[in-house]
């Protein structure tokens, strides 16, 4: 591709303490573009989804969005650029109603927005509009997966990034939530990068995929060329995940 991609990660290092977790890490994710990262529990991926936002920050490399350099700034301001996260875990304010988690996400900015926005993600998950009233934390993880990638779509970012949606969820949840972020992308243009230990439900989704093993990329392709790759159906294929 000719154009600069949204967002460039290039020889990023991550360390907690003395441990690197990110050995090197090259990523690209092209405006419009859904695009994947998969590998084993422990690999790193949400510490790269993590130092995209700032939080860890990438000990060396640069981390380059929309034409700026982000890596040395604070997640709230990385946050200001449009870029939004749900995070593993979901981490949805388990005392604030469903209406108040999405105001969450709104920030001042955008508040001129909120009705039409809340109603957008209400369209997209029926559930959270029938539920707007009740406390996050009583909702079932379904709904709280989908409470969190609607708290980060209220900050109307360039780059969605989505930690590990589908773990812990029924396949038919699983399902309907990534028909919707492909929804979100063919009809808004919205670039997603998506992390999963998902690998079948991610590849199909994606445009494009990169395979983490402890702390590095070790491989890159569209979405159908990994899912076709017998070293990737070997490792994150076999045994039904599908
Ligand atoms: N807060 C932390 N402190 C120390 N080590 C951590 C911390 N978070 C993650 N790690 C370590 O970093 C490595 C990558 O973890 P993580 O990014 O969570 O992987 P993944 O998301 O692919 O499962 C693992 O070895 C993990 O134990
Ligand atoms: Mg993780």
């Amino acid at each position: 591709m000719s154009s600069e991609p949204l967002l460039k990660v290039a020889g990023v290092e991550t360390y907690y303490g003395n441990i690197r977790a990110l050995a090197g890490v090259d990523v690209e994710a092209h405006k419009g573009e859904i695009v994947s990262l998969i590998g084993a529990n422990g690999a790193g991926k949400s510490t790269l989804m993590m130092t995209i936002c700032g939080s860890p920050q990438a000990r060396s490399g640069q981390i380059v969005f929309d034409g700026e350099d982000i890596t040395r700034l604070p997640t709230h301001l990385i946050a200001r650029r449009r870029i939004a996260q749900s995070p593993e875990g979901r981490r949805i304010f388990p005392r604030m109603t469903v209406l108040e988690n999405l105001q969450m996400g709104a920030g001042l900015d955008n508040l001129k927005y909120f009705k039409e926005d809340v109603e957008k993600i209400f369209t997209m998950f029926p559930r959270l509009k029938e539920r707007q009233t009740q406390r996050g934390g009583t909702l079932s993880g379904g709904e709280q997966q989908m409470l969190s990638i609607g708290r980060a779509l209220m900050s109307r970012p360039k780059l969605l990034l989505l930690d590990e949606p589908s773990l812990g969820l029924a396949p038919l949840i699983v399902k309907g939530i990534f028909e919707q972020i492909k929804r979100l992308n063919q009809e808004e243009g919205l670039t997603v990068f998506l992390v999963e230990q998902n690998a079948f439900a991610a590849l199909k989704l994606s445009d494009r995929a990169y395979v983490m093993v402890n702390g590095k990329v070790t491989m890159s392709g569209t979405g159908k060329e990994l899912l076709a790759d017998p070293s990737v159906r070997a490792a994150y294929l076999e045994g039904g995940h599908h």
